[in-house]
């Protein structure tokens, strides 16, 4: 087991000679669930069929509340509560779908879609059909940026725009090694890539996020590139990232080429081979070649965490570059 990743703690139920946990009563769209102490309102919400959208929360991520998708309606509270991080309490009254709270995540997804590429973002897409979400609602997008300007971005300088246009955060794509690439005008801000690199995970701490407001960012230390970063290519924030933002470089490619296929790609679930700790993987090959490798999360070993060699390390299958036959399609940089 990860010893890094943080888990949820036993309840005191689980202990034998332990007092049970208290037990809280609370109704959620007319129906009454009773739940442990500590439980989420999400949890909660999940556990009786209801499904919730979440951008930011993840099972093995602290939550960071920063989407705001999550929320729903709370009898007797001023404002939306986000379920992925309120706990339940005993009494409440909570409403999921309200038109309420359908209007606040459609304007969630209104204004991340005017200013960030979701074309890589499938959750995120069917998310905007849910909730009759216009992406154009602010206008059409204002021009890209150069490359390094969001880098460059001091807090009270931001260009408002003409009011015309909506600002966006396109940019061109960082490649910086062979990898993984970080396209940042697809990115949502999520954190989960943060969380991951951080305490949640890895604790590189190779990224974070710079600048303010709109010009807030996910950046490496000084913005210098990913090679001259703490990172060390673990590869948990591509994992991780629901938007295409952080991408494998092998797939990156094959979509500029148009020969991302996804019907034609096979998913093998197999155990990394590079030493005696037993990673699970999971290889998504096409054309009999390895385009991309995640870890399950619920893998009781590597818990969606894996490092560099068994992320971008399996390549070698496809044998060694000026040798006969295939040639990597990535190398460590
Ligand atoms: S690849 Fe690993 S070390 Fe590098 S930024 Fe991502 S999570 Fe951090
Ligand atoms: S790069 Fe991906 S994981 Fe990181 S904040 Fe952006 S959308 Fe979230
Ligand atoms: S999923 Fe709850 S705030 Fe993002």
């Amino acid at each position: 087991m990860n010893p890094h990743v943080r888990r949820p703690q036993p309840l005191p139920a689980d202990h034998p000679g332990t007092p049970a946990p208290r037990l809280l009563t609370l109704t959620i769209d007319g129906q009454v669930a009773q739940v442990r102490e500590g439980t989420s309102l999400l949890k909660v919400l999940q556990s009786l069929g209801i499904d919730t959208p979440t951008l930011c929360w993840a099972e093995n991520l602290t939550p960071v509340n920063v989407c705001r998708i999550c929320v729903v309606e709370l009898e007797g509270a001023r404002t939306l509560v986000p379920s992925c991080s309120r706990a339940a309490e005993d009494g409440m009254v909570v409403h999921s779908d309200s038109p309420r709270v359908q209007a606040a995540r459609r304007t969630v997804l209104e204004l991340l879609a005017s200013s960030v590429d979701t074309s890589t973002a499938p959750q995120m897409l069917a998310f905007m059909a849910r909730y009759a979400a216009d992406g154009q609602r602010f206008g059409p997008a204002q021009a890209p940026l150069a490359a390094g300007e969001r880098d460059r971005a001091l807090a009270g300088h931001h260009h408002l725009g003409d009011g015309q246009s909506a600002a966006t955060v396109a940019q061109p794509v960082k490649i910086d090694n062979s990898l993984y690439v970080r396209d940042y005008a697809k990115c949502i801000l999520c954190y989960k890539c943060v969380e991951s690199c951080g305490i949640d995970a890895q604790a590189s701490f190779a990224i974070a996020v710079a600048g303010r407001g709109f010009d807030a960012r996910i950046s490496t230390e000084h913005a210098v590139p990913l090679p001259e970063s703490a990172c060390v290519y673990c590869g948990t924030c591509v994992d991780a990232c629901p938007t295409g933002a952080l991408m494998f470089k092998s797939e990156h490619d094959l979509r500029q080429a148009g020969q991302w296929r996804p019907a034609d790609q096979a998913t093998t679930r197999t155990i990394c081979p590079f030493c005696g700790v037993g990673c699970t993987l999971e290889l998504t090959s096409q054309d009999n070649k390895i385009v991309r490798v995640t870890s399950p999360k619920d893998s009781p070993v590597s818990a969606g965490a894996l490092c560099v060699k068994g992320r971008f390390g399996t390549v070698f299958v496809h044998g060694v570059a000026g040798e006969e036959g295939d040639e990597p399609s990535s190398t460590v940089p």
